[in-house]
């Protein structure tokens, strides 16, 4: 995992070039949260999966990347004064506190609209079929825009003002974080060249992994530690936000995580998914992480 991250890093690094023709502003604040670090989970995940059906890595590369900037922009709008307001990200001062807001809203519009470019990359660069990366961009737009993660952040500043049931907080997971992780393992896919059953498996890896992942943010909001997550805690009890935790309570959280943990597994070691070792241990590194 921390060679392909490396790879990833290298990779994002020359997304966004020396000497570019843009704006000197805008290509700082566009590089100052994309290279802050993070887990890169998502770019983790397109490679993945794309290697779990002996996909090419490094045809995998552009996606990967495209997801963290698309990622990346997400956290900067989501810690917006007008948002989630806070302070820190990725062990950093966030983007608008650096920057401003102006400059912080548009280095988030500069990643989300470089992000397509990128992904083309794909088709130009390593020759993964027009078909399959039509599919990818379809799938982004998808998944990333108002019926998934735009939708589901919605659905999350609505539920500032209460929501009333589990099926409600279920909905913003599954769209502000799930989607986006759905989309990496679909996309991973294929880049492989997967067969539909085989991306059914994926997707559903993805939906149960995405999930369980959004509860142990929550979780760790309130039990982590601000130095390792390099973010604020204790940020969802401040906003008023309905959580897992608050409805359930930890441990039951903690179980819910598990769950659905072996769940994901078993979606991809069926035999259909010819090596999804992995996958697996991704899966299991996250219902661990403390991060
Ligand atoms: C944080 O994502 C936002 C959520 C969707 C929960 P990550 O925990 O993957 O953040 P980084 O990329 O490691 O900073
Ligand atoms: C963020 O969820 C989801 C997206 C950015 C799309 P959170 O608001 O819980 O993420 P953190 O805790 O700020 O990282
Ligand atoms: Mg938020
Ligand atoms: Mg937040
Ligand atoms: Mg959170």
């Amino acid at each position: 995992m921390e060679e392909i991250v490396e790879l990833v890093n290298k990779e994002l690094s020359s997304i966004i070039p020396q000497g570019w023709t843009v704006p000197s502003g805008l290509q700082e604040a566009m590089s100052y949260s994309l290279m802050a670090g993070g887990k890169r989970l998502r770019p983790l995940l397109v490679m993945a999966a794309a290697e779990s059906l002996q996909g090419s890595r490094e045809a995998a590369l552009p996606v990967a990347g495209a997801v963290e900037m698309i990622h990346t922009y997400s956290l900067i709008h989501d810690d917006l004064p007008a948002m989630d307001n806070d302070d820190f990200r990725r062990g950093k001062p966030t983007n608008h506190k650096m920057f401003g807001e102006a400059s912080a809203i548009l280095a988030g519009d500069g990643l989300l609209t470089h992000a397509f470019y990128y992904v083309v990359q794909a088709a130009r660069r390593y020759h993964v079929p027009a078909e399959a990366v039509l599919s990818i961009v379809e799938d982004l737009a998808k998944y990333a825009g108002p019926s998934g993660m735009v939708g589901g952040q919605v659905a999350d500043m609505q539920g500032e003002q209460g929501i009333t049931s589990l099926d409600q907080l279920r909905y913003i997971h599954e769209h502000k974080t799930g989607d986006l992780i759905v989309f990496c393992l679909k996309a991973g896919g294929r880049i492989a060249a997967a067969s539909p059953e085989q991306l059914e498996a994926l997707e559903y890896f993805g939906r149960c992994l995405g999930h369980a992942f959004q509860i142990q943010d929550d979780i760790l909001d309130l039990v982590g530690d601000a130095s390792k997550l390099g973010k604020s805690t204790h940020s969802d009890v401040k906003m008023q936000k309905v959580t897992y935790p608050y409805f359930i309570g930890i441990e039951a959280s903690q179980a819910e995580v598990n769950r659905l943990t072996i769940e994901a597994k078993q979606a991809v070691s069926g035999g259909l998914i010819p090596e999804p070792g992995r996958l697996l241990e991704i899966a299991d590194y996250l219902m661990h992480r403390d991060h």
